[in-house]
């Protein structure tokens, strides 16, 4: 069973976030999920998505939310240094930052690591293992444009949700599966989200 860690922050995008999680349990993969404070802030703007403050709480609350699935979820706090992922023992199989602060994606680039979040972050990088980030901000000042060149030069793959309309799509769920659908490319996990070009 792959293991990814998937984490929310306070970025507008919270419902590719979610998605992503869906379609990860749906295949059967085990999800290391933690979220920033700001994530919780912006899913209750967004979704009016309750992401509660307690991991165990969480847990529960996904679990009914997606009902059957092949995977397992597990939420971690942003404290928790005994999460797998905070060690280059244990960093799992990928992670993915979605969406992505420009404030988190400045503290991955410095490495600044205070939180599990980030800390997982720098773990994939020092370990070569995958590491994308969904950033979300608009425009970009250089200063992001900047993070964003270091974080790619270390090795993290930097995908903007940032969505083809080249498939007329018909409805925001379209829309957001075609975001959804390129992370799950880039973690190698089989998809039915959208059609792939020629087909
Ligand atoms: C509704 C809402 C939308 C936001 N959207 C963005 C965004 O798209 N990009 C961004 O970098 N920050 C955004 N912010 C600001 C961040 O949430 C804020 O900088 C926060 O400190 C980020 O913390 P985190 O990186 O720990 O999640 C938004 C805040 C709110 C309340």
């Amino acid at each position: 069973m792959k293991t990814i860690t998937v984490a929310l922050t306070g970025a507008s995008g919270i419902p590719y976030g979610i998605r992503l999680i869906e379609c990860l349990l749906n295949s059967g993969v085990r999800v290391q999920l933690v979220y920033s404070q700001a994530a919780q802030i912006v899913a209750k703007q967004e979704m009016d998505f309750v992401l509660p403050t307690r991991p165990q709480d969480a847990e529960k609350m996904f679990n009914e939310k997606f009902g059957t699935v092949s995977g397992e979820l597990k939420v971690y706090g942003k404290d928790d240094w005994f999460a797998p992922m905070a060690s280059g023992s244990k960093p799992g199989d990928a992670m993915v930052i979605c969406p992505c602060t420009m404030g988190t994606l400045a503290a991955v680039a410095m490495g600044l690591s205070n939180d599990l979040l980030t800390r997982s972050a720098d773990v994939m990088l020092k370990e070569k293992k995958p590491l994308i980030l969904v950033p979300r901000e608009t425009p970009f000042s250089s200063i992001h444009l900047e993070n964003m060149l270091k974080l790619s030069h270390a090795g993290a793959v930097i995908l903007p949700p940032n969505p083809g309309f080249y498939y007329h799509p018909q409805s925001l769920q379209e829309v957001i599966d075609f975001v959804v659908a390129r992370i799950l490319d880039h973690l190698g996990v089989e998809h039915q989200l959208t059609q792939r070009w020629g087909e």
